[in-house]
Parts: structure tokens; C-alpha cells; sequence
């Protein structure tokens, strides 16, 4: 069976596959039966390529990429890699709401150029607290319900945003009642028909002066038009893992103090990124062996 990954996968796991041709579907494959995708687009075009496709293998849990529906409608499954990069994830949107809140990236910055007087000086100027801080979260699913739990030991007032889970530890808000009471807002959506532009421009003006985004989710969950607005007004700040237009970031964010941009790391750590590959490998074996795939996508 030939397998076609768009790269080699990290960690141990990835060697359990005999054979696995790297490239992109670019021409007609008679002979391809799986593909592993790392974010690529996966719709009629690509599929219309690839005739004996069974196993569309994401790696990563969001599966937007994918259109599932035109899959299905070949007969191909789709596999994603759920509850393993939770806690990466999670990690990451902490790491970015600690850096943007307390400015550590600006100061780091200051000291490389020999400001020490940061902090004293004008700008950047003193910064808001995270202990005791009001956090809104929007999606309390897997990796929401993470953030939760390490904002608790923060003892920060949770919010949250959710139209399927109900959790009586924290405060459960209308999403627009949540971007008004919150101090820091992170989203944990997944990017769907019903979540991109989420956080339009209207909702965006509803976050309080000096109130903090963050994004580990998707970058078309907000309109990033409207979010640079804000940012480079500076009534907002936001720490932003992932864009719209991946691996294009609006220029207009580079130079300012207020925001923290990392490239779409949430799940990158080596353990976390290894457990992926195990996953993505489990599913093309239990297609390779006649078994039910391990994470079907629902
Ligand atoms: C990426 C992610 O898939 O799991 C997700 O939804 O966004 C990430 O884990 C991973 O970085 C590979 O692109």
C-alpha cells in the first residue's frame, strides 16, 4: 500500500511504517492509499488526484483543512489526533497570556538594547496582573478546560464560553458578557462554519481597555483585520499563535510592545509531537491490517 506523507514525522514511532513516500499529491496516484497531512488542504481537488484514497491521517487535532464532507463522500475516512496535545497547548497559551500580561518578551527586548530602566520608563509602562485577574474562556473543551485548571492555581476568576460543555467550577457567560467581564480572553474553539470570524470587529470592541487576547486556536476564529486595528491602537493586547493566512503575519504586528507572536507552537514539544506521530502511525496500520482506525474523526 503506498502511503503519502508531506513530511517525515517526528519521533520513534514514524519507523513503524515500512514504507512512506514524501511528497505532495501533484499529479494522478493510482496507487496511494493513505496520505498523512500536516495542515495541508484536503478538498475535491486534491482527492480528485488520489482515486484509491482510504485514510486521510491528520496530523493535529483541528481537521479544518480537511474537507470531511467530500472525503465521505468517496468513501475515505479521516483520522485526527485528539486528546494528546491538550496539555502542550494549553502550556503554550498560559506561556503566551504570561509574557503578553507582564510584558516579558518587551523586556527582554529592553534589556538586549541596555534599557534597564524598563519598567520605570515610559514605555513600556507598568503592566497588568495575572493572579486574581478575571480569564475568559471561549470553547471549554479538551484543551479550554487545561487552561482552566493551571488558571486556577493562578487564583484567577474563570469565565467561560461553551454552547456544549457546563462545568459548575466556573462562571459559564454569553459569549459577549464574557469578552465585556474578562481581563484576559483565550479561545479554544475549532475553526468551523459556525466559529470563523467569531471575534468580528464588533465583538473585539466589547474587551475592556488593556484587556488581553490569546489565540492557540485558529487564526480565521478572529477577524484579523479588525484585531490589528486594535492592536496597533493599543487599546488591546494579544499573545497570537496562529494567523489567517499561516505562515503570513500582518506586518503591522511586528514592532509592537503589545502583542507576542510564536508560529502555530502549541503542540510542539518533542513528547507531545511524538505522541502525534504514534497516532497518525496507529491509523495507517490499523487500515494496512483491515482494523477499525484508532481516531476516526466524528
Ligand atoms: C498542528 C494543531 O496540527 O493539532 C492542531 O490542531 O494546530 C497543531 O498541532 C501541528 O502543529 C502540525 O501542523
Amino acid at each position: 500500500m503506498t502511503v503519502l506523507a508531506t513530511k517525515r514525522l517526528p519521533g520513534p514511532a514514524w519507523d513503524e511504517l515500512a514504507e512512506v513516500e514524501i511528497g505532495r499529491p501533484d499529479r494522478l496516484r493510482d496507487d496511494v492509499e493513505a496520505w498523512i497531512v500536516v495542515g495541508e488542504r484536503v478538498s475535491d481537488a486534491e482527492l480528485d488526484l488520489l482515486p484509491r484514497l482510504r485514510l486521510v491521517a491528520n496530523y493535529g487535532v483541528g481537521y479544518d483543512r480537511v474537507d470531511v464532507d467530500a472525503c465521505r463522500a468517496r468513501g475515505v475516512a479521516v483520522t485526527n489526533t485528539p486528546g494528546i496535545l491538550d496539555a502542550a497547548t494549553a502550556d503554550l497559551a498560559f506561556a503566551l497570556l504570561l509574557a503578553v500580561r507582564r510584558r516579558v518578551v518587551a523586556g527582554d527586548r529592553a534589556i538586549r538594547a541596555g534599557e534597564w530602566s524598563y519598567g520605570w520608563s515610559d514605555v513600556p509602562t507598568l503592566t497588568g496582573d495575572v493572579s486574581g485577574a478575571t480569564l475568559g474562556i471561549v470553547g471549554l473543551g479538551r484543551i479550554g478546560s487545561a487552561l482552566a485548571r493551571r488558571a486556577a492555581g493562578f487564583d484567577m476568576r474563570i469565565l467561560y464560553a461553551s454552547r456544549t460543555t457546563v462545568d459548575d467550577r466556573y462562571e459559564r457567560r454569553e459569549l459577549d458578557d464574557l469578552l465585556r467581564e474578562s481581563d484576559i480572553v483565550s479561545l479554544h474553539v475549532p475553526l468551523s462554519a459556525a466559529t470563523a470570524g467569531l471575534i468580528d470587529a464588533r465583538r473585539l470592541a466589547l474587551l475592556r481597555d488593556g484587556a488581553t487576547l490569546v489565540n492557540t486556536a485558529r487564526g480565521d476564529v478572529v477577524d484579523e483585520a479588525a484585531l490589528v486595528r486594535e492592536l496597533v491602537s493599543g487599546r488591546i493586547e494579544a499573545g497570537l499563535d496562529v494567523f489567517a493566512h499561516e505562515p503570513a503575519v500582518p506586518a503591522e504586528l511586528l514592532d509592537l510592545p503589545n502583542v507576542v507572536l510564536t508560529p502555530h507552537v502549541g503542540s510542539a514539544t518533542t513528547a507531545t509531537r511524538a505522541a502525534m506521530t504514534g497516532v497518525v502511525v496507529e491509523n495507517v496500520l490499523a487500515l494496512q491490517r483491515g482494523e477499525p482506525l484508532v481516531t476516526p474523526v466524528p
